[in-house]
């Protein structure tokens, strides 16, 4: 199927470092700037239900459900998108980091396609395609800007000085905001995925209810630390009988009481107008509407993508390698997996 809608980048893009398959359609000018964007399609097939009674995603039963899944998503992307194949000016998928066996079915389908197709192939860093998420939804965006990641695996407090150019302020010694919030929710009995059984579980709690941890660190510091809050909230469950939303809310509230000033001050440190979220954790309601009001406090502006763009996409992997052919940058088709990529590499 041809298309003269087409437009003179057609990126598709593919996502399988975890537990979703995924599959985007992006078009733009080739040029980097945003407003030329369009995503023409958008496929997320999660795997939520086959993990759900393991507690958590099992990386074998993964890549095997990425394997019977990648092909109906492709084709779907391309329907919805109205295009066919040969539309598809080039590819991006995931490199890492991610589950090894996982991010190896999405790299391996984009380099077929690519190979049989004959375009140009880009390998994408999937916490760079999570910050990448907000030129989609916010096209006068421009770089530079200070960006918190906060995933399943990752809390990072990024400064992005310009496209592909990163300075990591700060992450996390110990457990990922996502993981703290899967983890608590598995001791309050609220099951996988935790963090969106907390946001909801959180809306009728008091957020003051009780006063847990925070790590703000050392002065000056832009790391984080959430084990100690986790461990908390655990002995507080054992100790004091308090209601499932309170715990729920007032640990929600320790969690984006961190994030957001250190976010806000990381702003300031590098004297930048704009604040950006990214990741699943940015989903959280709680975290974008303080965020929200803390930035406009500070007279920056907040950027955020939409929740569905947020949680693992193939759109923003489409984002972010876009703007990197976009720069003339080309991946070899022996490109490797690498399951802990680094931002800065
Ligand atoms: O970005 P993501 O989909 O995958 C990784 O790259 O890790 O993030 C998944 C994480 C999970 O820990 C999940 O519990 C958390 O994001 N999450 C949330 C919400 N939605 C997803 N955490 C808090 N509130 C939410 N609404
Ligand atoms: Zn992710």
């Amino acid at each position: 199927m041809g298309d003269a809608n087409a437009g003179a980048f057609c990126v598709l893009g593919l996502e399988t470092s975890c537990d979703e398959t995924s599959c985007a359609v992006l078009e733009g000018d080739g040029s980097c700037e945003p407003s030329a964007l369009r995503l023409r399609s958008s496929v997320v097939a999660s795997q939520v239900s086959l993990h759900r009674r393991f507690g958590g995603v099992v990386p074998e039963v993964a890549s095997r459900r990425h394997v019977e899944t990648i092909i109906p998503v492709i084709d779907q992307a391309l329907r919805d998108a109205g295009l066919g194949l040969s539309d598809v000016t080039a590819v991006a998928a995931t490199r890492g980091p991610g589950l090894v066996g996982a991010i190896l079915v999405g790299l391996s389908a984009a380099k077929a396609v690519a190979l049989a197709r004959q375009v140009p192939f880009i390998g994408v860093n999937h916490i760079e395609a999570h910050m990448y998420a907000n030129f989609i939804e916010h096209p006068d965006l421009r770089p530079p800007f200070v960006c918190l990641v906060v995933s399943g695996g990752h809390t990072d407090l990024v400064y992005l000085q310009d496209h592909g150019s990163y300075e990591v302020m700060g992450r996390t010694r110990d457990d990922a905001a996502g993981e703290a919030f899967d983890k608590v929710a598995r001791v309050l009995g609220l099951g996988y995925p935790g963090g969106p059984a907390i946001d909801a579980a959180a809306r009728s709690g008091d957020p003051n209810a009780v006063r847990f941890p925070r790590a703000f660190l050392e002065e000056g510091s832009y790391d984080f630390s959430f084990s100690g809050l986790k461990t908390a909230v655990v002995n507080h469950v054992r100790k004091v009988n308090t209601s499932l939303a309170d715990i729920a809310a007032s640990f929600q509230e320790a969690v984006v009481d961190v994030l957001v000033e250190k976010t806000i001050g990381a702003a300031h440190a590098r004297g930048v107008g704009t604040v950006a979220l990214a990741g699943g954790v940015a989903a959280n309601s709680r975290l974008r509407e303080r965020m929200s009001a803390r930035a406009s406090e500070a007279g920056l502006r907040l950027v955020s993508p939409s929740p569905v763009l947020c949680t693992d996409n193939a759109a923003m992997v489409a984002c972010a390698g876009y703007f990197r052919l976009a720069r003339g940058e080309r991946s070899s088709l022996e490109l490797p997996a690498v399951p802990d990529l680094g931002l800065e590499s």
